[in-house]
């Protein structure tokens, strides 16, 4: 999603903004920009594309300047073509926008009907339009930006520089993260810490709503009515190491590769082993009074939802509703009063999720939230937080991220059975004893990258693939499906083992490659039977299994994929990593751009 940079500086910021937008790259965007203000002028630089297009046009065209703004576009109005492409400007004002302005349409009208020209297709322009013709009637910057917010519908994070005014930015944000960054003699705006990491660890969220004067010496901060008001200035974890891909090849493998560390990381702060016990952070609501949840996410977290709806039924004996956030927002959900509503989210600022949150929130439902990212808006307005701690997680295809939530998803669902008197002691102990397993488990699974590596040329020239999986394994299969879209763009489809036969089965013959999720246990023999009949057909199967499940079923494969043994409750954790590896191996062969697939954004902030 769009990346916003702004630095407010006594020394050149062209290069620094340029590293900025690089930091943002994993965010996900089809074109950029900078501006830069110098000697009277707004100097503006942007190109389509890659960042080593603008790094290009920068360097045949400098920015020379010490105060500027610059932004990673991910189309939304208007194709990703370098008029597009932000920051957009007026002679006097130049403005990047992260979000939609839902009424730009009419705004757009007003404007053309005053004679003015607009040269792009984007909604975004409108903006720099009005906070120019305010300022060209002889307002100032805050009176300008007073004047303009309340007219937008939608959803923005801001940042416009002004030409007359060279000291200062201002920002603004709506429904869209920004955040204010603080140095000596130098200040900053950024999409969030990341993007500043590497400038500043000194970091003041801005509320919903809030607008900022940002200038050399610091920051003056406005609430909606335009109240000054102060923000904690709060030590960033994010450090520039953090965002460095080290000896890996690529975010995604690294972030793979964390996996066994995050997930041991995350664990820690749900469980006491001493004790057989787990432990939620601090809430203050009846978690037995619970009588019904209700899930929602979007994407590879939604996944993680559909296998904690198999535990929180199975342990709890709570019925779960779950659905994908943008449904759940148009289908008027039936709310029980008493009902826990869950959110899971890596990023926390997912645009459909968000509104999802909210709307239960205001049916009266207490807020859980399962997020990786603290500091987030989803994070902010839980009743429950329930944070993952899986690190920042770069490459757009999530992998770390929805292991850690499987996790505290797992040490929910026992905690909640523990609750609804559903579980003794003893089994909780028992589901403890299983879930500090998996760290090794995890370590077992990756020990097979070499044999992935070694199968996955078999699957790269497939058109189509299908995978299978039954129970809490069967979101496993939806999952993988979606790894080998998202980064091989290879046409896969998830499928529940036993409704195969209700469709996909007509897919079947040799060069539709079958990979079946089937742990040794016991759905283990039924979905051997559909593997049967994929076989049958002339289907070629790829079995990922245990050693008792390569024994019975392993001969006459395509390929296998071994895996350790282990406990049902931790499978889908540990066939999480043999599906990302196969769709990181494949998208390898196929030689396609693995952390920044086209089309996708790592954190989706637009409706
Ligand atoms: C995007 C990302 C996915 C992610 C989904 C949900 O589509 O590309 O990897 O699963 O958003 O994001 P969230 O931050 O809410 O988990």
């Amino acid at each position: 999603m769009c990346g916003i940079i702004g630095i407010v500086s006594t020394a050149p910021v062209a290069d620094r903004l340029l590293e900025g937008l690089r930091r943002m790259e994993y965010r996900g965007y089809d074109s950029a920009g900078v501006c830069t203000l110098h000697d009277g002028a707004l100097v503006r630089r942007r190109a389509e594309g890659k960042l080593a297009n603008l790094a290009a046009e920068l360097a045949r065209n400098p920015a020379p300047g010490t105060v500027g703004i610059a932004h990673t576009r991910w189309a939304t109005h208007g194709a990703p073509t370098t008029s597009n492409a932000h920051p957009h400007a007026t002679g006097e004002v130049a403005l990047v926008h992260n979000g939609i302005i839902e009424n730009y349409k009419p705004l757009r009208e007003e404007l053309l009907a005053e004679g003015r020209t607009l040269e792009s297709e984007t909604d975004s322009e409108v903006v720099a339009h009005l906070v120019s013709r305010e300022v060209e009637d002889g307002a100032s910057p805050e009176a300008a930006v007073a004047a303009v917010l309340p007219r937008l519908r939608g959803a923005f994070a801001l940042a416009i520089a002004f030409r007359a005014h060279p000291g200062l930015l201002i920002g603004a944000r709506l429904g869209s993260p920004l955040v204010v960054g603080y140095a000596d003699g130098e200040m900053f705006l950024g999409s969030d810490a990341l993007a500043l990491a590497g400038l500043t660890q000194r970091i003041a969220y801005l509320e919903e709503g809030d607008w900022v004067v940002v200038t050399r010496e610091g920051a003056e901060i406005r609430d909606a009515e335009g109240a000054a008001v102060e923000r904690p200035v709060t030590t960033s974890g994010a450090s520039a190491a953090a965002v460095e891909k080290g000896n890996y090849r690529h975010y995604m493998q690294k972030e793979i590769f964390e996996q066994p560390t995050v997930v041991a990381q995350t664990l820690s702060s749900y469980l006491r082993p001493a004790e057989g016990r787990v432990a939620l952070p601090q809430f203050d609501f009846d978690l037995s009074a619970i009588r019904r949840v209700t899930i929602v996410a979007c994407g590879t977290s939604f996944y993680a939802g559909m296998v904690a709806k198999y535990w929180f039924e199975q342990f709890a004996r709570v019925p779960v509703d779950l659905d994908v956030a943008s449904e759940f927002r148009y289908r008027e959900p039936v709310l029980e009063e008493g009902g826990l509503a869950l959110f899971i989210s890596q990023s926390g600022e997912t645009a459909d999720t968000l509104a999802a949150l909210r709307h239960c929130k205001a049916a009266g439902q207490t807020i859980a939230v399962v997020v990786n990212v603290p500091t987030s808006s989803m994070a902010r307005e839980a009743d429950l937080l329930l944070p993952t701690h899986a690190g920042p997680e770069i490459g757009v295809a999530s992998t770390k991220a929805f292991t850690c939530q499987l996790a505290v998803l797992a040490a929910l669902a026992a905690h909640l059975a523990v609750a609804k008197g559903r579980l003794s002691r003893e089994e909780e102990a028992e589901i403890v004893r299983h879930l500090l397993e998996a760290p090794a488990a995890l370590n077992a699974a990756l020990d097979h990258d070499e044999d992935i590596e070694a199968m996955a040329p078999l699957v790269a020239g497939a058109r189509d693939v299908l995978y299978l999986g039954r129970g809490a394994d069967y979101p496993l299969a939806l999952e993988g499906a979606l790894k080998l879209k998202e980064i091989s763009y290879i046409h896969a489809e998830g499928y529940a083992s036993g409704e195969m036969k209700h469709g996909p089965i007509a897919l079947i013959d040799e060069h539709v490659p079958v990979i079946v999720l089937a742990p040794s246990g016991p759905l283990f023999e039924k979905t051997v039977s559909n593997m049967e009949e994929v076989r049958a057909r002339g289907g070629r199967v790829v079995l990922i299994s245990d050693e008792d499940g390569l024994a019975e079923a392993g001969a006459g494969c395509l390929a296998t994929i071994a895996m350790p043994r282990v406990h049902p409750l931790i499978a889908p954790l540990v066939y999480a990593v043999p599906v990302q590896l196969l769709a990181y191996h494949v998208a390898c062969v196929k030689g396609t751009d693995v952390d920044q697939p086209r089309n996708l954004a790592k954190s989706v902030t637009v409706e």
